[in-house]
């Protein structure tokens, strides 16, 4: 079934017969294990002991976990005014230890695709390997081009691109805990397996972070990604990009709010004239959860197939005048909301405070109260 989830995967993102792949529990666990595969063949093929890996400040830092993880350095790219990768600022630190660069294919901030095309075209220059990070929007734009929406080339089919993630537990349909990341070359994937040949428990090889995984979980992808197939995948992409042209439609009627990006399904929006986290109160106020970005201030609104039913764009459209209103004249100077990721647009701990605020955070969700 794994092999089935991954040639169902390569085929829908353009791989050929020389992409191979794995099923992993998640995006940041496919993102982690693209980054080792890096660093092991910067270090095995290329003779590079320290290897580093040029990524955009909007990538998700689950990279960041990786370079934490397995001590990897890394350069932080910055972005345009579209929020996509600077890439005279990667060209220009691309040195004798880069090993890969990374572009997003749907960031989580604003859903834009970074240049892949360019940066494919830099990785080949430079015999650097290039990931794509479509665990977001792999499964979604996928679809775009069919459907007739433009956007940046991204997946396997653009030259340069050595691996790109997509999660089946987002617009796969499936259950949290699955993802898959494809390699091209497939050979690629054998610089993170782990081989020990001396253990007493027998000679080991293991082809990922996994040890013992849930057949239930890779039997549900499976039969989510059957059940669905393509049509039904492209039907329901179909129904969010109507529903996401139709909130840009709401966002811009707002002269006082701007899009931030050109995202087809995960639109972001910000303002120069009112707090956003303001607006973000009063969408709440009424039964919306919006989620909160910094660098700038702004929200977004990822477009998920509960929201493409009848009357939610016209019900939101509504909400949004009045949140605005609610903004032009907000009950106390400091919103309650900001942008903790995962935290649903709760409110953000001053800078000083971040820390300690959310590791306490952290801290509180895996413990219980005293037992009495
Ligand atoms: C662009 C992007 N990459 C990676 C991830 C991490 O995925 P996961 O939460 O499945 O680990 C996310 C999560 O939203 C994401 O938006």
């Amino acid at each position: 079934m794994e092999a089935e989830i991954i040639a169902m995967t390569a085929d829908i993102l353009h791989g050929d017969e020389n992409t191979g792949g794995l099923v992993t529990s998640g995006g940041t666990e496919s993102l982690v294990t693209a980054m080792l595969a890096y660093r092991e063949w910067g270090r095995n093929t290329r003779g590079i002991a320290r290897p580093q890996i040029i990524m955009p400040v909007t990538a998700h830092p689950a990279h960041s976990k990786a370079f934490h993880w397995f001590d990897i350095d890394t350069i932080i790219a910055p972005v345009d005014e579209n929020q996509k990768v600077d890439l005279d600022f990667v060209r220009a630190h691309i040195g004798p230890n880069t090993v890969a660069l990374v572009g997003t294919a749907g960031t989580y901030p604003h859903g834009v695709i970074d240049p892949i095309p360019e940066l494919g075209r830099i990785a080949l220059e430079h015999g650097l390997g290039l990931h794509v990070d479509g665990c977001l929007g792999g499964f979604i734009l996928a679809w775009a081009s069919d459907l007739g929406y433009d956007h940046t080339p991204f997946d396997l089919s653009v030259p340069g691109v050595t691996s790109i993630s997509a999660d089946t537990h987002k617009y796969g349909y499936a259950l949290k805990g699955s993802s898959v990341l494809l390699f091209r070359p497939k050979e690629l994937r054998r610089e993170q397996y782990l081989l020990i040949d001396g253990w007493p428990g027998g000679a080991y090889a293991s082809p990922g972070m996994g040890g013992s995984r849930s057949g239930g979980l890779i039997s549900a992808t499976w039969a989510s990604m059957l059940s669905f197939g393509k049509s039904g995948y492209r039907s329901i992409a179909k129904d969010i990009f109507r529903t996401a042209d139709e909130i840009r439609a709401a966002v811009v009627s707002h002269p006082e709010l701007k899009l931030v990006g050109d995202s087809l399904w995960n639109i972001a929006f910000g303002s120069d004239e009112l707090d956003i986290f303001h607006v973000n109160d009063g969408l709440a106020d009424l039964g919306w959860r919006m989620n909160g970005l910094q660098l700038p201030p702004a929200l977004h609104f990822c477009i998920t197939r509960p929201n493409t039913q009848p009357g939610v764009t016209a019900d939101f459209a509504r909400d949004l005048a009045r949140a605005v209103s609610y903004a032009q004249n907000p009950p106390n100077p400091r919103p309650r909301s900001g942008a903790m990721y995962g935290a649903g647009g709760a409110a953000r701990p001053p800078r000083e405070q971040l820390a300690k605020a959310s590791a306490d955070r952290l801290d509180a969700i895996h413990e219980v109260g005293p037992l009495t």
